[in-house]
């Protein structure tokens, strides 16, 4: 096909290459991740880039860098070209010369999943399954749902009990089968990684096993490049949980670089809830590896990942190829830049706005310099965590009645 740029799998353990037609998710020889490989040497030769930017903004734009064999039959609900914003009112109250917002909220899910979930959903389809599955803190779990449904497939999704109901309530509302589960995110996902091991049941996994996947989450880099003219910006801040998110927007960044259409690389920040912050603290004392940590209980529910894992491995090396940071964030700080980021017109669950915290807290410990240009990447939409946007609000109990009263109270304003 000519088309067809991905060339396979590299696996990061024991290098094993896999054809591009196979259907897999960990190495079948070592259990390690998989990385998507492409002939960007001939992709750069026969694409150009302001082609690309002549079509339809999305995800799909960018899908010759894609694992799909067949772009024609992908499942899409519209998902990326997100709206990409510049604030002088945040970058005056954080400190930083310029900011951008890069706010996924606008994904027809509401949230940051539905950039990879279209990629899993459309390999469930070349490969022939009926029913995709994950474990999920909820984002994941309403856009497999979405993406099953709008595939004319069934969905199974694991969450914690105490998910937020809104990311419950949409998954069950596109009809997936919601099995709530005693624990926190990462035990779940370990028992749920078993059960897909184990072959009991034949679903395609759409979790964090999924190479495939992962990939629809470089066009973050593919997309803020593009928006800002194929000019660098200095740093870029993730919400991370396990942290994929980030490798793989690294990874864009780096496919963009070879390909000469940008000339340097943004410095790669991983951001985490203090309560549950594995990655940062493992960057902090320079650990090799993610040492899991103990969960607390936090409103940044989505990010929280006490044990990463091989993942969180992964985004360690790539904050640090990076010349990065790993900044963690207190609840207060979170609640604070949920507010800043209301003033801007955007309502931003906690998890999502992270970002933001971390720019004002990275000013002020001297990570980030006052001069650079940084993105804030913001990963939920408000109402997919819809009780703390209420606990942050007093709605009028009053009610007036008839126009002398509406006027009363207008001319009190
Ligand atoms: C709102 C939000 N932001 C960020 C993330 C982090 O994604 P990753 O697991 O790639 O670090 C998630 C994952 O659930 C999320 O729901
Ligand atoms: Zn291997």
């Amino acid at each position: 096909m000519t088309h067809l740029y991905f060339t396979g799998f590299d696996c990061l353990g024991c290098r094993t290459a896999y054809a591009p037609d196979q259907d897999l998710l960990l190495c079948p020889r070592c259990h390690h991740l998989l990385e998507a490989r492409y002939d960007l040497a001939r992709f750069g030769r026969e694409v150009d880039r302001d082609a690309l930017a002549r079509r339809p903004a999305g995800v799909w734009r960018w899908r010759e860098l894609l694992p799909v064999l067949d772009p024609t039959r992908i499942v899409t609900l519209g998902e990326g070209g997100t709206p990409f914003l510049r604030s002088e009112r945040l970058a005056r109250a954080c400190g930083v010369r310029e900011l951008w917002l890069k706010s996924d909220a606008a994904n027809p899910t509401g949230s940051l999943k539905d950039r990879s979930i279209t990629v899993s959903a459309t390999k469930a389809m070349e490969f022939g399954y009926d029913v995709l599955s994950c474990a999920s803190t909820g984002n994941k779990a309403s856009s497999t749902a979405a993406y099953a449904a709008r595939a004319g497939l069934r969905s199974v999704v694991f969450c914690p009990k105490d998910t937020p109901v809104p990311k419950m309530a949409q998954a069950v509302f596109f009809g997936a089968r919601l099995i709530r589960v005693d624990g926190h995110y990462s035990q779940i996902n370990a028992m749920y990684r078993k059960l897909i091991g184990s072959g009991r049941v034949k679903w395609y996994d759409c979790g964090t096993d999924n190479p495939f996947r992962y990939e629809g989450k470089k066009t973050y880099a593919y997309e803020i490049a593009q928006d800002l003219g194929w000019r660098v910006p200095d740093r870029v801040l993730h919400p991370c949980a396990g942290g994929m998110s980030l490798v793989k927007t690294w990874k864009g960044f780096n496919e963009l670089r070879t390909l000469g259409w940008i000339d340097g690389l943004p410095k790669m920040t991983a951001v985490q809830a203090a309560r549950c912050a594995p990655i940062v603290e493992s960057w902090k004392k320079g650990l090799p590896r993610v040492e899991p940590v103990e969960k607390q209980p936090t409103i940044a529910s989505a990010v929280a990942a006490a044990d990463p894992g091989l993942l969180g491995d992964q985004t360690l090396a790539a904050v640090r190829a990076s010349d990065g940071d790993g900044l963690a964030v207190e609840e207060a700080e979170i609640l604070e830049a949920v507010r800043l980021l209301a003033q801007e017109g955007l309502m931003i669950e906690p998890s999502g706005a992270v970002t933001v915290a971390a720019v004002r807290r990275g000013v002020q410990d001297g990570l980030i310099d006052r001069g650079e240009s940084v993105v804030c990447v913001l990963t939920g939409s408000g109402f997919k965590d819809f009780d703390r946007i209420l606990d942050l609000v007093e709605i009028p109990r009053q009610i007036v009645s008839g126009y002398e009263a509406m006027l009363a109270e207008a001319e009190r304003i």
